[in-house]
């Protein structure tokens, strides 16, 4: 364990579902989970890593009956796919809850009971709209076209006696809190959606199911009729898991320095119902950060589409290493990222085989022909003032590391440490060591030590991200482990006489199949003359015209400010299906509302956290009731619209030309 003083960091994935096997969006979560874990080692912070499945509730019960299994054959099943998967992918979780383990049954129990037993919980008559996909009731006008809001699923009207949460009561604490805690809910578009949603009043919230229309589940310790609602109990595993009820010291230890990695999709129900729970348990209160989601093609990953992702065919194609690379440096936590074998691919050929590999290859290569395959001396370095400038660096990349994972810019931190392997590569260039060596033997040596002390650093800070290959590539560069932590990691730690030995190229380099080798986008605003880009907030496709548009001088285009929005809030303008009310963050003090014609082509879960083309100056106007004050750009074709977007995440208010 390390230095306690040093602080305690418990990070959780959700506990997924068993009703079907991991995907992409899974093994994002907990390879991220696992990789701050590892960074906290690394700062030398006391940590734990808690992942686990969710093995109650209607889509289990469903799953199982589909397969002829009794619900508990079904959960010890699934449950190894993503157990097993994790090793796989080199997750190192410290735990791995079921919550159909004793140990988490008789938590929920507990809790439930000491909840009732406060009149927090009470019985009362249910009526509403059941939407079975999401297990949740909806009234009458939170229906949208009389499906479910948030599936467009078909929901079932219930009526009947059920146990309720006193939810509600909570509303203001909540709000408060949200208020005064900035980093309850990161990232900070996602704390605005969460005080959004709560400006609407809080409903109580319905625990139970009776036992006549779901079995499965944990039955409710005072009325034996009914069994738990199933996110009540899952939620729950955050604490059972470490002790609540049973190891209070170590629950006690752990619990303050709680932080839940959840998808955006899942933000209310930790930020709303689990916080509240925790309110009315009178425990301390977790820290949330929620992230984006993969798409494909811009589209939600999903079974009907055939379009999701197997986490173990790509680890199997091209490798553990370079899909938690991918994964790590390509998405912005909080921000929705596109999956594609193409961006795979690339990464994995500049970064990774050309980049790093290519380098320590070199240095590996050239040490075993000119230096006795050992690490050299390091006498006075290459003689150059390149030397200063390399190792100045270095020494800047834990430091900066350790803030950039800090903000939850992990991509950031990734790329500074690629860039610190970039200066290696032009160093190596600069001083010339495979020329030198010729004429002077001490330089060539004090420049190739030069470059694999930097080299060090870099794969010290890149260990987290890609244990298994850093730990070959510091054995194969003769640095031996990697250090315990950053603090530890100092200038002149190689040590000369190390053996240095690479029996193949670290990153094989693979080619970027045909298929998928579309043209670049072009940049989103002015130029592609095709498709035609419609202001969607009109809602209305400009009638075709063999004309061509008359031409505009370069003034009256410049006229038009278009800028990048980041979408925090989208919900459906009421009486409308083809309307979504927007709030855009445009880098001002105050997002903005736009409303905009897309709502048949996005669900709104789909447009938070996305990143559009804004045009900031149009005359505010009142579209169905609601005012707009801006527009969103989409092109639209047979399928519907498209919201244009930057290739890759630029900062909101950012101007467009
Ligand atoms: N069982 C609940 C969580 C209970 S936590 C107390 C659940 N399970 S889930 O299996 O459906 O989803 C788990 C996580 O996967 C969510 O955080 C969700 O956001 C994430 N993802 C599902 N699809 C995803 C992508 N396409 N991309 C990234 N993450 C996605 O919800």
């Amino acid at each position: 364990m390390s230095d306690p003083k040093q602080g305690v960091y418990y990070i959780t994935t959700p506990i997924y579902y068993v009703n079907d096997k991991p995907h992409i969006g899974h093994a994002y979560c907990t390879v991220l989970a696992d990789v701050l874990a590892r960074f906290h080692r690394l700062f030398g912070v006391e940590t734990w890593f808690l992942t686990g499945v969710d093995e109650h509730g209607q889509k289990v019960q469903d799953a199982a009956a589909k397969r002829g299994m009794t619900p508990q054959q079904h959960c010890d099943d699934m449950q190894s796919h993503f157990r097993d998967l994790w090793p796989t992918l080199d997750v190192a979780n410290d735990d791995f809850i079921r919550t159909t383990e004793p140990r988490h049954e008789r938590v929920v129990q507990e809790a439930l009971q000491r909840l009732w037993d406060k009149g927090e919980i009470y019985r009362g008559e249910y009526e509403g709209f059941y939407s079975p996909r999401v297990e949740k009731f909806f009234t009458e006008e939170e229906l949208i076209d009389g499906k479910c809001p948030e599936t467009g699923g078909d929901v079932y009207q219930i009526k009947e006696a059920n146990y309720f949460f006193r939810m509600g009561k909570y509303q203001e604490r909540l709000l408060q809190h949200i208020k005064d805690t900035p980093d309850f809910i990161r990232p900070e578009s996602r704390r605005n959606e969460v005080i959004g949603f709560l400006q609407k009043p809080l409903q109580d919230l319905c625990i139970s199911r009776p036992k006549s229309r779901l079995a499965w589940g944990i039955p409710l310790p005072f009325d034996t009729d009914f069994v738990t609602y199933v996110w009540f109990d899952a939620l729950l595993n955050y604490c059972s898991a470490i002790g609540l009820y049973h190891d209070q010291e170590r629950f006690d230890r752990l619990w303050p320095h709680v932080t839940h990695l959840i998808g955006k999709d899942i933000l209310t129900t930790h930020s709303v119902y689990w916080t509240t729970m925790l309110m009315a348990l009178e425990l301390p209160l977790p820290r949330i950060i929620a992230h984006g989601w993969w798409l494909i093609d811009k589209t939600k990953m999903s079974k009907s589409l055939g379009n999701v992702v197997n986490p173990l065919s790509m680890k199997d194609k091209y490798g553990t290493d370079s899909l938690r690379y991918f994964l790590m440096r390509e998405m912005v936590v909080g921000l929705d990222a596109d999956f594609s074998e193409t961006a795979f691919l690339k990464r994995h050929n500049y970064d990774l085989a050309n980049d790093l590999g290519n380098l320590a290859n070199r240095l590996v290569k050239f040490a075993e022909r000119s230096m006795g395959g050992v690490v050299p001396e390091p006498g006075a370095g290459s003689g150059m003032p390149h030397d200063a400038d390399l190792q100045a660096m270095a020494l800047a990349l834990p430091g900066r590391v350790r803030d950039l994972v800090g903000d939850l810019r992990v991509e950031q931190a990734v790329e500074a440490t690629i860039a610190l392997v970039r200066r290696v590569n032009r160093y190596v260039a600069e001083t010339e060591p495979f020329k030198v060596i010729k004429t002077d033997p001490a330089a060539a040596a004090g420049a190739v030590w030069m470059a694999l002390e930097a080299l060090r650093f870099a794969l010290n800070c890149l260990w987290p991200v890609m244990p298994a290959k850093c730990e070959a590539l510091l054995v194969a560069i003769g640095a031996g482990k990697p250090e315990a932590t950053l603090d530890a990691l100092a200038w002149g730690g190689l040590k000369p006489g190390g053996a240095m030995v690479l029996e193949s190229a670290p990153f094989p380099r693979f080619d970027v199949p045909e298929y998928e080798a579309a043209p670049e986008v072009a940049p989103a605003a002015v130029v592609a003359p095709a498709p035609v880009v419609v202001p969607v907030a009109v809602a209305a496709k400009p009638a075709p015209s063999d004309e061509p548009p008359a031409r505009i001088a370069f003034p009256d285009f410049a006229k038009v400010d278009l800028r990048i929005g980041t979408v925090l809030v989208a919900e459906p303008v009421t009486g409308s299906d083809k309307l979504l009310r927007l709030q855009v963050d445009l880098g001002e003090a105050q997002p903005r509302q736009i409303v905009a014609g897309i709502g048949k082509a996005y669900a709104p879960a789909d447009l938070v956290g996305r990143q559009i083309v804004v045009v900031a100056n149009l005359e505010p106007r009142k579209v169905f009731g609601q005012l707009s004050n801006g527009m969103v750009l989409a092109a639209s074709d047979d399928a519907g619209p498209a919201v244009l977007a930057p290739a890759r995440p630029i900062p909101p208010g950012t101007k467009v030309s």
